[in-house]
């Protein structure tokens, strides 16, 4: 049997990876802050179980992955947090705690477990990004700046943990009607507008990410590493078709 563990896995994206990974067979630990809600998610899960532990405490993540129990086969940096408002307006404190759990908190987890992988001579492990790593958007503070730098450690453990037999990839949601985006979308006008910018012309589901971190642990994406998979409806590729034309 399969093992992973997913970092914020007890709501939005990271609930659902951790559902479609359980139906594919694999056996799940779940990471996330709050002892009550991370049972919670994880009893409503096949053969899930939830451990709470923040991602920026080096000490709650070596204990979460003692309660695991095993080396998993993949982890899923996926915990991550945005705080909005204009970039001079933000609180130092709203700078921290974003580079802490996004930047940080992610490469707290994966060195944690990269040498017991690369003991073991296998390991994957994959790290939320965002299409706004790429693209800058305005008004979330340094939220893309750490999902930029997030994309260059993916390539930096790539390279190094490599020859090691572990793979490192990064998941690039675009705009997905779920978790941290989903109050955004309520607003039908903001809806209908975002959702008519992306070139599939629909908003993503949690499941399109799902099934993307599925496919990047399969085997048939064994020699897959380093990559930065953009999972967006083409959104961030479409500024052209967004000009003014005559
Ligand atoms: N939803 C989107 O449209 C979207 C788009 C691009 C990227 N992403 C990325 O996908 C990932 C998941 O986002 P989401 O939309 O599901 O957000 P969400 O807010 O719904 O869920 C994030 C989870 O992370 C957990 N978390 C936060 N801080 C933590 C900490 N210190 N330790 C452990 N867990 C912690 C939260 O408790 C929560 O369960 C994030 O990395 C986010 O940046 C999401």
């Amino acid at each position: 049997m399969r093992t992973a563990v997913i970092t914020g896995g007890a709501a939005g994206l990271g609930a659902d990876v951790a559902r479609r990974l359980s139906e594919a067979g694999y056996r799940i630990g779940i990471f996330d802050l709050g002892a009550e809600r991370v049972a919670q998610t994880a009893s409503e899960i096949d053969n899930a179980v939830g451990i709470e532990a923040d991602v920026t405490s080096p000490e709650q993540i070596a204990a979460a992955f003692e309660a695991f129990g095993e080396t998993p086969d993949l982890l899923v940096n996926n915990a991550g947090i945005v705080r909005f408002g204009a970039m001079e307006a933000q609180s130092v404190q709203d700078y921290i705690d974003v580079v802490n759990v996004n930047l940080l908190g992610s490469c707290f987890c994966a060195r944690e477990i990269a040498p017991a992988m690369m003991e073991r001579g296998s390991g994957h492990i994959i790290n939320f990004t965002s299409i706004n790593g790429i693209h800058p958007a305005p008004g979330v503070g340094l939220y893309g700046p750490t999902k930029a730098a997030m994309a260059n450690m993916t390539q930096a453990m790539a390279i190094e943990w490599g020859p090691k037999g572990i793979r490192v990839n990064a998941i690039a949601p675009g705009m997905i009607d779920a978790g941290m985006s989903k109050p955004i979308f309520e607003n039908p006008k903001v809806r209908a507008v975002r959702g008519g910018g992306v070139p599939l012309r629909v908003l993503g589901e949690a499941a399109d990410i799902a099934e993307a971190v599925l496919f990047l642990d399969s085997e048939g994406a064994k020699y897959i590493s380093g990559h930065e998979l953009v999972v967006d409806g083409g959104v961030s590729t479409s500024v052209m078709a967004h000009l003014p034309r005559e």
